[in-house]
């Protein structure tokens, strides 16, 4: 088993019975799932992707990733939500948070499109001077406006560096398999194209080409990666709470809710992790924040932000528990050695891994935060393979599709999006929404 769930530190939280009373729901949950009777039944295509996948077309992605690597120094990635936090997230966690920087014999690799700030992205345009570089856009609908905009600057960039011929060769456009703009302009001009599939969400997307050509061209192992997802398919198949982490960490984090826990902090103790707490973020966010209900995913990094929100975890407003993901064993480790004279007095880590003060940092939270009344639920990673991160995405899809219909919401919906980019067209003054921008107008004078 690749995954492990501590309770332990929940328990004076949770007891026997919250747990025996939930477990009718859980079982119902995962009927309604495994019927594909529920809400939002036409998004399910997540749940046997990681075996049921489109074979020829990960054979295409490995060869795209292989020309990438071999002909370009930049692969520019544009897209935002779900058609982008989980390449970045993948490749992060498998590689290192430093990826642009300490690995030299795959692509940098930029991610944009994926907010409408021109600083950042003329920041991009300028990292990629005089560099060799390819692009792949992201967008399931091919219509939202942050990668929209990135893909017009990068493509004009792109044509004038190579010219249009050579420009097409190194645009590779991930989007619906027949309908929309970018795919009516990948049928004229010529790109290589991929598909984002109709049953798959953008939250629930990033083992289909959405995530994997980013990742494949980072070197990562995506073999491994769908494996993990197999495996943890496979290991999350029973609805006995007993046997299966996932459905027990649904029900945990469903079980605190109910108790006033509003808040869960997702943690981990290594950096690298940062992208998958943004992952994570969407994921649950967007998923169960509906109907004037859900938990609201928060993250940290630990030991960094126990600097920052230590405080408020230890002693303020008692509304959150912790989930971590305790990551056995570090990329790399770092020994110790003791100091003549120790003059920073801290010869008392001297002579073991820097892995064990993490370790013993780790455990000194937990308790000291249990105390303080934040119960810890505990996934336990082995390490930081593309095996282990296969499987991680998919123990927390199915805990997130579990606890969607324990709230009685629907998953795989996300209509609260629209609102926003409704009043900004209004206010961009985009054809059809006249009567709006007058309104909007005047309650912004
Ligand atoms: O989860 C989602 O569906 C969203 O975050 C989308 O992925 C995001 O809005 C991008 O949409 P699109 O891929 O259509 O550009």
């Amino acid at each position: 088993m690749s995954i492990k769930l501590n309770a332990k530190y929940t328990e004076d939280f949770v007891s026997k019975t919250d747990l025996e009373s939930i477990a009718p729901e859980i079982k119902k949950a995962h009927k309604t799932l495994t019927e594909k009777s529920g809400a939002g039944n036409d998004f399910l295509g997540w749940v046997d992707l990681p075996e049921n996948y489109d074979k020829e077309e990960f054979e295409r992605i490995k060869k795209a990733a292989e020309k990438i690597r071999s002909d370009s120094q930049v692969l520019i990635v544009i897209g935002i939500g779900g058609s982008y936090l989980g390449a970045r997230a993948a490749v992060e966690f498998c590689k290192s948070q430093n990826y642009n920087l300490v690995y030299k014999d795959t692509p940098q690799i930029f991610f944009t499109g994926n907010s409408i700030s021109s600083s950042a992205l003329s920041d991009i345009v300028s990292l990629c001077e005089n560099k060799d570089f390819s692009i792949n856009v992201i967008s399931k609908s091919g219509t939202t406006t942050e990668p929209a905009v990135a893909f017009r600057i990068f493509r004009e960039l792109l044509e004038s560096k190579y010219g249009e011929e050579e420009a097409a060769k190194r645009i590779y456009v991930t989007t619906d398999k027949c309908k929309g703009t970018l795919k009516e302009l990948s049928n004229k001009v010529g790109y290589e194209t991929f598909v984002v599939p109709d049953d798959v969400g953008g939250r629930f997307s990033v083992l289909t080409a959405v995530g994997l050509l980013p990742i494949a061209c980072a070197g990562c192992d995506i073999d491994a990666l769908m494996k993990g997802a197999a495996d943890a398919r496979a290991a999350y198949a029973d609805c006995d709470l007993q046997k299966n982490d996932c459905y027990k960490y649904a029900a945990l984090r469903n079980i605190l809710y109910r108790k006033g826990k509003s808040v869960e902090m997702l943690i981990a103790y290594e950096p690298s992790f940062a992208m998958m707490n943004e992952w994570y973020k969407q994921l649950f966010g967007e998923s169960e924040g509906k109907d004037n209900k859900g938990l609201f995913p928060a993250s940290c990094i630990f030991s960094t932000d126990l600097h920052s929100m230590g405080q408020f975890i230890q002693e303020g407003s008692r509304t959150m528990f912790e989930t971590i993901v305790d990551v056995k064993k570090p990329a790399q480790d770092l020994f110790i050695d003791p100091l003549e004279g120790n003059f920073d007095g801290l010869n008392f880590l001297a002579n073991q891994n820097m892995s064990v003060v993490n370790r013993k940092a780790m455990e000194g939270t937990i308790l000291a935060h249990t105390d303080g009344g934040v119960p810890e639920v505990l996934i336990g990673v082995d390490d930081l393979s593309a095996y282990n991160v296969g499987y991680l995405i998919y123990f927390f899809w199915r805990a997130c599709a579990c606890s969607g219909y324990l709230l009685s919401v629907n998953p795989f919906n996300q209509p609260g999006v629209e609102s926003y980019k409704k009043n900004m067209f209004a206010l961009l003054g985009k054809p059809g929404y006249e009567n709006l921008t007058a309104e909007l107008e005047a309650k912004l004078k």
